[in-house]
């Protein structure tokens, strides 16, 4: 079952049957406001922090599906009928795509829905009896502002009168004060009209505004929910809209929302255009402003929402154009030029607390999900993930490791401080000490990302200086940025079991896996990672010294890998605290898990063989037709020795679900170990785009990564959940351009070492580096997977394997790799 298709070319997802069984969300935004939204409208906007500016209300895992969002209905007002531009509230018929809707039929007739997600807007269109419109949402660049650019077009061929109005409903901008504090959130917050431009205020806090404007003054409003919607009617049916006219009054109590009516005549094949706004700010510092500049539709050359819609595209196609791919796998192509950069971009500027599963209850950022997001969009976004890596370092510890939880802002000397007014709901000033949390609640993985992380914005920038800037620890000690990587290693050195290998703390990447004080092979092997990439910065500094210590530490941990924990065909997980090993042939139950078996080869600490072995046993016992699962057999006996993960259904989540983010972790891998088939295969596994013909197993979108899918012990194996926020994306985007295609850098050079599948004929990347650009071409004449015969840059013959420096900014580079 399919209900929409890529259209690779404008890098829109079209959704052209309704009906979709859950909501399919995209994210609108790039700099302070957000908007979460689903394919027919549903959906939230925030102003910064998901938790604390709200903006727009939203029923999260209500019923019906999606409620509110951010609506425009039309209203023929010869015969009162009237719908919805995005199909859903008022839901009318709908014709099976490929058939024409018949324009000239009466009202409750089957109309026709589409839906273009595209990269940082999404359009709605609407083709019902003979009235066509299109609704497209937009948040520009600069502005704190959503746009819905609406065009309306009359194809019958008689004059059409029709009334056109928006709606949104207005949240508390707390979100726990908006769902549990009524009597704050009821009386403290108003809605006044002026010059057509309604305005939420919270009155108590003379800074927070919202606004909902349009480019033409219109003939009536609603402020007022319950005006607006009526007694016993839902956004399906609301009376304002029956009536085809709004009450026009606002008060200053109670819920409150922006609808602005238009009425509109139109002459056959002519075409009205009507823009609304939502905007964060006050009527005077902001809404008169934008109101004026976005009203232009009519006079202007290049009306204002023109201009910053193609000023959005262009933001969106210099990101891709940073790195493009086009090799024989179109799934590969659509979603890495595309789909998985937008989902990684939006896990790094969003963070991952909003979304329909994450409705917004939760601030700040996580300290693993954010160490590694950043990882793969240091090209595409430089400066977020400068800011990013600087929040990550104020919240390290001088102890070395990172605060799991943590709001930047507690430790940003620069963050913006709201004035101090007397609030009747007593929240308590944190304390900075206060939010330093100690060994119980560290987990032994969070600091070790942040170490190939930073070393690979190094190696993207070139800023070997990063390392000597000064930013403080947590406690507020200050530190070299090179110190506090140091800092990460030895904490991990220092938190050492029994065995050898890592303590488990808290938990590992495996929030289910609470080992305390036993040990962790996956740890292990990340901290092998972390000082081979931190060698690679020491060694070109001279840190002599350091690079000493650390080759021996890794060498230490090759000792143990190869001594305790290798079981015969895999790795082994770890300890229990009793000493008990797990995942290891000899347990009934968890025998394998996924999550730590690439990593000896991403780390380089042992040999082909095993590398080979652990990755047949991945595929034999934990791989399927959706990809791998996180462990096998799946946890039916609680053992609190190993952690939450034994009180999970069995096929769900952390439990032997296909968990989506460590998929991408055997690709590398296999990539690593030459063996191009065997990684795409494992990519090919979990591509949503695969799926795109399956939704009834999927469910989900199919252009996102989920965070995991049922798993085989599970009824509803197969089905995705979560979409969006999922290291996944990152992971993914990471390992098809720096392994299966090889493209990668080192400090001096960009190394060109694919391992792709053999019946590849070759592929092409087109990488923007450090003001350069790379044309690559791959050749594969003999039909190998992995194994470079020759290089030529710029026709002239370049060593194998030797890193091609860097080229003069503003220069175009041609290099060709033929394999072989
Ligand atoms: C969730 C968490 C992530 C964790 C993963 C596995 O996705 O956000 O931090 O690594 O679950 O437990």
């Amino acid at each position: 079952m399919r209900y929409g298709f890529f259209d690779t070319d404008a890098d829109e997802y079209v959704i052209d049957r309704p009906d979709v069984p859950v909501s399919w969300t995209n994210y609108l935004g790039t700099k302070n406001m957000c908007t979460v939204l689903s394919h027919h409208g549903g959906g939230y906007s925030y102003y910064k922090s998901s938790q604390y500016g709200r903006i727009s209300r939203f029923r999260q895992n209500g019923v019906p599906l999606d409620r509110p969002g951010h609506y425009v209905y039309l209203r023929d007002d010869a015969d009162g009928d009237y719908w919805s531009a995005s199909w859903q509230p008022v839901g009318k018929p709908f014709v099976e795509p490929g058939t024409e809707p018949d324009a000239e039929a009466g009202p409750g007739a089957a109309g026709r829905w589409t839906t273009r997600h595209g990269m940082g807007y999404t359009r709605f269109r609407s083709e019902y009896r003979g009235i066509d419109t299109e609704q497209t949402v937009f948040i520009p660049l600069d502005d704190d502002v959503e746009l819905w650019d609406v065009r309306v077009t009359n194809t019958s061929d008689r004059v059409r009168e029709l009334t056109v109005a928006s709606y949104v409903e207005f949240s508390f901008h707390t979100i726990t004060i908006d769902n549990q504090n009524l009597q704050m959130s009821l009386y403290a917050s108003g809605s006044s009209y002026q010059d057509g431009i309604i305005e939420y205020d919270f009155y108590y806090e003379p800074w927070t505004f919202h606004y909902v404007a349009s480019s033409e003054t219109p003939s009536s409003y609603d402020s007022l929910r319950d005006n607006f919607i009526g007694a016993y009617r839902t956004e399906t049916n609301p009376v304002a809209i029956e009536r085809g006219e709004g009450t026009s009054k606002s008060a200053t109590t109670q819920n409150h929302c922006g609808s602005l009516q238009h009425k509109i005549v139109l002459q056959p094949g002519e075409t009205k255009r009507l823009v609304y706004l939502l905007g964060y700010g006050s009527r005077d510092a902001a809404g008169r402003a934008m109101q004026a500049k976005y009203s232009d539709v009519e006079s202007a050359e290049v009306p204002a929402v023109d201009r910053e819609f193609q000023r959005l595209r262009d933001y969106w196609h210099a990101k891709q154009d940073k790195l493009r791919i086009r090799t024989p796998h179109e799934g590969m192509n659509t979603m890495i030029n595309a789909w998985t950069l937008l989902q990684a971009e939006t896990c790094v500027v969003w963070s991952r607390f909003a979304s329909f599963v994450e409705v917004g209850g939760r601030n700040g950022l996580g300290y693993r999900d954010t160490a590694q997001d950043v990882m793969s969009v240091i090209h595409s976004n430089p400066t977020k993930t400068r800011q990013r890596i600087l929040e990550l370092l104020r919240a390290q510890t001088e102890q070395g490791y990172g605060l799991h939880l943590f709001d930047p802002k507690a430790f940003d000397p620069d963050a913006e401080k709201l004035p101090d007014v007397p609030s009747p709901t007593i929240v308590p000033t944190p304390n900075v000490a206060d939010l330093i949390h100690g060994l119980e609640d560290t987990c032994s993985d969070d600091h070790l990302w942040l170490v190939p992380s930073v070393v690979e914005y190094v190696k993207e920038t070139g800023d070997l200086a990063f390392l000597d800037l000064e930013v403080p620890f947590a406690q507020g000690t200050p530190a070299t940025v090179y110190e506090h990587l140091r800092r990460a290693l030895e904490f991990s050195a220092e938190q050492v079991g029994p065995n050898g290998v890592a303590l488990g703390l808290r938990a590992d990447w495996n929030d289910c896996l609470n080992l305390g004080g036993g040990e962790t092979a996956l740890v292990t092997f990340l901290h092998a990672w972390a000082i081979r990439a931190f060698l690679e910065v020491a060694e070109p500094l001279g840190r002599t010294d350091d690079v000493e210590r650390w080759t021996a530490e890794l060498d230490r941990i090759r000792g143990v890998a190869d001594s305790e924990l290798w079981d015969g065909r895999w790795w082994i997980r770890g300890y229990t605290r009793d000493g008990v090993k797990i995942g290891s042939a000899a347990n009934d139950e968890g025998k394998i898990f996924l999550e730590h078996q690439a990593w000896p080869v991403i780390a380089g600490i042992t040999s082909q063989e095993r590398g080979e072995a652990s990755m047949d046993s991945v595929r034999e016992l934990l791989g399927s037709e959706y990809g791998n699962h996180l462990n096998w057999p799946a946890f039916t006996k609680v053992d609190d020795t190993v952690g939450f993960v034994t009180r999970v259904y069995p096929g769900i989540k952390e439990n032997a679900a296909i968990f989506s983010h460590p998929n991408a972790w055997p690709i590398i891998a296999e990539a690593l170990l030459g063996r191009g088939d065997e990684a795409v295969q494992f990519y090919d596994a979990i591509l949503p785009y695969h799926q795109n013909d399956n939704i009834e197993v999927r469910g989900a979108e199919p252009y996102a990564y989920v965070q995991f899918l049922y798993g085989r012990d599970h009824e509803w194996f197969g089905k995705a959940q979560n979409p969006w926020l999922t290291g996944t994306a990152g992971w993914m985007y990471t390992a098809v351009t720096k392994y299966v295609l090889g493209v990668r850098l080192a400090l001096d050079g960009l190394v060109v070492d694919p391992s792709i599948p053999q019946d590849w004929d070759g592929f092409e990347v087109r990488r923007e580096w450090r003001d350069a650009v790379y044309e690559i071409e791959v050749r594969n004449p003999e039909h190998v997977s992995h194994g470079v015969a020759s290089v030529t840059v710029d026709g002239v013959a370049h060593e194998p394997g030797t890193p091609i420096p860097p080229a003069p900014a503003g220069s175009t580079v041609s290099v060709v790799v033929t394999l072989g």
